[in-house]
């Protein structure tokens, strides 16, 4: 079984005569209508709405929507396809999903046609959007922190500008599964901080290995894209230097003329020896 109980730890299994999961504690958890589970005890909750919010899943959506991070997902597809087609039906979670782009993409492209998809993310309104597009893959609402599913369970686990925790993502990796992280490389958005900073500089944001792990490759991917006006505002959104845009900055970007942006992505792949 995937799940565990988030209160006791326990295997966590379907009930046949109701839409809900239990563990043998009888605590119980619901399926929602769109077929996610929330796993999010209100115990663990920070916030009463976790994560991000419902206007920046919105404009995540309609920026990736567009296709303007396609190359990306293709590369992680790729990555995929090239290490995973050996096992029947390898299992990929998705850590800090957000609305489910990637997961998507990834059963879209991929050539492997027997891929079990798994996402996770703090934001329900998130995982409610990822759920209602793609009812093949299996969301739960839960964080990073305490990853409520098996011990190595998955094959691939996939995080792409999220939150993690080492201790979880090992426990979670057979031995000999991958972790594939995207991080924004050198000149990630360049043109945008250009705007934002003084004077910007080219960062290399490698997020470190858990211990155990091998780095076995990593790829850079770049191009440029060019979003209109209101796609600008949405992924100057979708960064973290947003909120260190001043108001004219943020003027500034949206006005400029057919601004050309560079991407620059960093995908790091490693190996759970
Ligand atoms: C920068 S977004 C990236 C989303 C998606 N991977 C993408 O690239 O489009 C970060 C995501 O992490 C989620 N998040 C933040 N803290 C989290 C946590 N502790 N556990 C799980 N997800 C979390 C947010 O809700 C958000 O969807
Ligand atoms: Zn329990």
């Amino acid at each position: 079984m995937p799940y565990i109980c988030p209160i006791c730890q326990t295997p966590l299994l379907q009930l046949l005569t109701a839409q809900s999961y239990e563990c043998s504690n009888k605590h119980r958890f619901d399926i929602a209508k769109e077929g996610y589970v929330n796993l999010l005890p209100a115990q663990y909750k920070k916030s009463k709405e976790p994560g991000d919010s419902k206007e920046m899943m919105r404009a995540r959506r309609n920026f990736l929507e567009a296709g303007f991070y396609q190359p990306l997902a293709q590369a992680i597809t790729h990555v995929i396809d090239q290490h995973l087609a050996h096992i029947a039906k390898p299992h990929i979670l998705d850590m800090g999903c957000g609305e489910g782009y990637y997961s998507r993409q990834i059963e879209l492209l991929a050539q492997h046609d027997n891929l079990d998809l798994y996402g996770l993310d703090i934001a329900k309104n998130a995982i409610l959007a990822a759920a209602k597009k793609q009812p093949a893959a299996h969301f739960i609402v839960a964080s990073s922190e305490r990853m409520p599913y098996s011990d190595a369970y998955f094959n691939l686990l996939l995080r792409v500008y999220a939150p993690s925790n080492n201790h979880e993502i090992k426990r979670l990796l057979k031995t000999k599964g991958y972790l594939l992280t995207v991080t924004p490389g050198p000149r990630h958005l360049w043109q945008l901080k250009e705007f934002i900073y003084q004077d910007a500089k080219e960062h290399d944001t490698q997020a470190p290995l858990p211990e155990g792990f091998a780095n076995i490759a990593s790829q850079r991917v770049r191009y440029t894209i060019t979003p209109d006006q209101e796609q600008r505002m949405a992924l100057l959104q979708m960064t973290p230097f947003a909120w260190r845009a001043t108001e004219p900055a943020t003027h500034a970007i949206q006005q400029a003329q057919d601004l050309e942006i560079e991407t620059d992505f960093t995908l790091t792949l490693a190996v759970k020896n």
